[in-house]
């Protein structure tokens, strides 16, 4: 049996605060929580990647609530947020007078995870040279507190995450390659929000019912139009963000209807150059003429779609044309799909780029 849920508002057991809930349904989110499970009863490292805002720091806790050592300590350290020469010390502690200002002994963060979990956040900036250090606990679950001969033996499992592409790191001489083939023993990668948009409806209606209890306020109602504009939008601070717009717009509700913290439309979405964001609004036939029409409902359903263009739920499908009749009128249309780059999604040569067909 699973030890966490994954849970819309309506299962939500206040009975069972000790696992955090991990809000989602998608195969994608599924599949990473079925690592977990796999993973969790072992001692193995477990390294876990993924974009700001996408969870890792509730699957870290997640591995260890549903492990063995679930009841022992549970010690959490971001390396980013330790100024660098105390970064040793706070890991593996110090004896009395080990460095200027080390007036007490100080047990670092191994020893107090031991016969638990430690969880190492943002592993990605553990400076070059106390990596050896790191390695060697690692692999002989010894080391030595700052200015003391004496050696430690610890049981402590590992668990570490990063938003930083550790592999590149490597290449580049930024992180040593023994230890990351260490932690890397078990990786679990996060998908970003906007590639697992079923999860979106049921994590608002989540925190909507989080944020109305806090503000004891009622919320009944989500609008389509809301609702549409979070599952389009590109959520590139991923859970986060959306938690953080959630508490805004019950924040900016009145009469229990969840208001719209986004705009109408993504903006990003649609290149500055390409069209006014208010013409996605269908014209009316007086107003524009068939062309713009057609262009207006040709980005209506793109927009829609999260720019899918093919598949059940793409906008050709939306539009009742087949996808090739629709590449083709998009083409015609000069409709591409916006994005970062200059060129990203001129058709011609580069015809599929950023488009999901
Ligand atoms: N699937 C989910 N269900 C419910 N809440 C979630 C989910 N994923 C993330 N959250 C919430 O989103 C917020 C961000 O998650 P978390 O801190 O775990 O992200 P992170 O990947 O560690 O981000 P960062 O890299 O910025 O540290 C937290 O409040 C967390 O509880
Ligand atoms: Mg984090």
């Amino acid at each position: 049996m699973r030890g966490f849920e994954t849970l819309c508002s309506d299962e939500q057991d206040e009975k069972s605060p000790e696992f955090e809930r991990i809000v989602g349904k998608s195969p994608a989110l599924e599949a990473v929580l079925e690592q977990v499970e796999r993973v969790a009863p072992t001692d193995s490292t477990v390294l876990i990647q993924g974009e700001t805002g996408t969870g890792k720091e509730l699957i870290a806790q997640a591995v260890h609530n549903v492990s063995r050592r679930y009841g022992r300590p549970y010690v959490k350290l971001n390396c980013a947020a330790i100024p660098f020469d105390l970064l040793e010390s706070e890991l593996f502690g110090h004896e009395r007078g080990a460095f200027t200002g080390a007036i007490a002994q100080k047990i670092g963060r191994f020893e107090m995870a031991h016969t638990g979990t430690l969880f190492l956040d943002e592993i990605g900036d553990i400076p070059l040279p106390l990596q050896p250090k790191l390695l060697r606990v690692l692999q002989e679950q010894e080391f030595e507190r700052l200015g003391s001969g004496r050696t430690h033996r610890v049981d402590v499992r590992l668990v570490a995450a990063t938003h930083q592409d550790l592999a590149q790191m490597v290449k580049r001489n930024e992180f040593r390659g023994d230890l990351y083939y260490r932690l890397n023993v078990f990786p679990i990668m996060l998908p970003p929000l906007r590639n697992r948009r079923e999860d979106i409806a049921l994590l608002v209606s989540h925190f909507v019912e989080t944020f109305s209890r806090r503000m004891n306020k009622r919320i009944s109602n989500i609008p389509k139009e809301t609702l549409d504009a979070f599952t389009s939008y590109s959520w590139p601070g991923n859970v986060r963000e959306l938690q953080n717009l959630v508490e805004r717009a019950v924040i900016q509700s009145d009469n229990g209807v969840l208001a719209n913290p986004l705009p109408p439309l993504d903006s990003s979405l649609i290149r500055a150059n390409e069209v006014a964001v208010d013409s996605v609004i269908l014209p009316s036939v007086q107003e524009g003429t068939l062309r713009d029409s057609e262009r207006a409902l040709i980005l209506k359903a793109l927009h829609a779609s999260g720019w899918i263009v093919g598949g059940l739920r793409g906008a050709a499908a939306q539009l009742g044309l087949k996808r090739t009749t629709l590449i083709a009128k998009m083409k015609k249309l000069g409709i591409s799909r916006p994005g970062p780059i200059s060129n990203a999604g001129q058709f011609g040569e580069d015809e599929n780029k950023g488009l999901a067909l």
